[in-house]
Parts: structure tokens; sequence; C-alpha cells
């Protein structure tokens, strides 16, 4: 499942995605199409309930489309097996979730490293990554702390250091914005933009803040879970 040339970084097909409860059935995206260029920012906008979460979950591999197909790195997420979709989701794409997520009785250091558990990495080479990673998002002080021992902001650093150390291509980072103020919410942008510019990767970011939009490189936008439209050069709607 290797990822090809110059497919684009991540594609979505009309993509639908129904959810059903006890009492009705909710079009969480309904017929989503647009793709992302390789080494692209891009931010995932729309009002709380648009779709965003669904769709980069989507993206992740941690669901899957009721209709449509849904590409990432060349991949089909909806054709990997069992096997291919562990290394899918642990190698291709590395996530920062809206809740963190982090492990309560793990250092910092120790939550960095989870995502490379599975990884056939010598100890050297797993340090070597996480103290890059905290070095990217001005933590390496923190290191041995517990997340109950860090503040808001810092524990999205954490957060969005366990999403990249694992070195995938594609990075999806849900709401990273959502509870801090303009100046750090800024910060944690250009952590991913740096990421970006530095390291080739894609990388979305779904927000509700439209002040990013001027540092990203383009913007899908939801409403309802229907794509209304896209912005910029290296992301476009198709057939939209
Ligand atoms: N597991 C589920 N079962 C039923 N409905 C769901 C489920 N997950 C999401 N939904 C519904 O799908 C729609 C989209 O939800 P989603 O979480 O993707 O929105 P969002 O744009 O991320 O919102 P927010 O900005 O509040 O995080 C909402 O109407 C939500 O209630
Ligand atoms: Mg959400």
């Amino acid at each position: 499942m290797s990822a090809q040339g110059d497919a684009p970084a991540v594609e979505f097909v009309s993509v639908t995605k129904s959810y059903t409860t006890k009492s009705e059935t909710v079009r969480a995206l309904d017929a989503v199409s647009f793709k992302v260029e390789k080494g692209a920012i891009v931010a995932v906008v729309g009002p709380s309930g648009s779709g965003k979460t669904t769709l980069l979950n989507m993206a992740a591999a941690l669901d899957f489309p009721s209709e449509g197909s849904v590409r990432v790195a060349g991949v089909a997420t909806s054709d990997l097996g069992k096997d291919d979709l562990q290394r899918f989701r642990n190698q291709t794409v590395g996530v920062v979730f809206q809740q963190f997520f982090l492990i309560g009785h793990l250092t910092v250091f120790q939550n960095v490293m989870v995502p490379l558990i599975p990884r056939q990495l010598s100890s050297a080479d797993k340090s070597r990554r996480i103290i890059d990673a905290l070095s990217m998002v001005g933590l390496s002080d923190k290191a041995g702390r517990l997340p109950s021992e860090l503040s808001g902001g810092e524990l999205l650093r954490a957060a969005i250091a366990r999403g990249i150390v694992g070195d995938a291509p594609v990075i999806l980072a849900d709401e990273p914005t959502g509870n801090l103020d303009h100046r750090r919410g800024f910060e944690v942008v250009d952590i991913l933009v740096e990421e970006s510019r530095t390291r080739g990767k894609t990388v979305l970011i779904s927000t509700h803040d439209l002040r990013i939009l001027d540092r990203v490189d383009g913007t899908v936008f939801l409403e309802d879970g229907e794509l209304v439209r896209t912005e910029g050069k290296r992301v476009s709607g198709i057939g939209a």
C-alpha cells in the first residue's frame, strides 16, 4: 500500500456519511468531493455540526464512507485489510484529536512515544524522534510531566507532538485552535505550517477561526455536511 507518486494527498469522491440514531438518520457528510495537493496545508471550516470531525475521521480511516470513496496518499481507505489498516493509521496519517486523548498516567515523553511502539525502530531512533517532536512544539522542558501538570495550551502541544512524531505524510488536526486565545491559536497553526513547509507534510486543520485562513494554502468550506466551496490553488472541489 505504498503511496503513489503524483496522486493527490487526500481525495474525497462523492463521500456521503450517514449515521442512524434511534430517532433519525443524520447525513453528516453529503456527496462531498475535493482533493488536496501533496504538501499543502488546508483548513476545513464550517459551523458546529457541519461535518468537520466526520471528514477528518474519514481521512484518518477511523471511519468509512457510507457511499463514495476516500483516498489518502493514493490509498483507498475502504480497501484496506486489517494489517494494512493498522499500518495506515499508524504511519500514513498523524492525528491530533479535538479532545487530545492523552494518557493520564504517562509522562509527556511516554505519550508522544505511543505511535512509535509498533514501529520497527531502535530505542535510540525512537528517543531522537520524540526529542525532535517535543522541540518542534516547544515542550522539551516538560517531557517528564504528566498531562495533569500541563496547561491547556501545553496539552495541545503534547497532542501535536504525538501527531507528528511518526513522520506520517498526512497530518490531520481537529480544531487545534479551539480553546486557545488568538495568539496561542496562531502559534499552534504556525507549528503545523512549519511542519508542512520544512518536511513536505500535507496538513488538514479543522477550525472555527477564520483568521487562520491567510496562513494556509487553501480552504474547504462545509455547511450541513455539504461542501459549499473551496478556496486556494492547492485544493479543489470536484464536480461540486
Ligand atoms: N456517531 C454519530 N451518530 C449520530 N450522529 C452523529 C455522529 N457523529 C456525528 N454526528 C452528527 O453529524 C453531524 C456532523 O458532526 P461533526 O462532529 O462532524 O461536526 P463538526 O463540524 O466537527 O462540529 P464541531 O464544530 O461542533 O466539532 C452533526 O449533526 C452530528 O450530530
Ligand atoms: Mg468537530
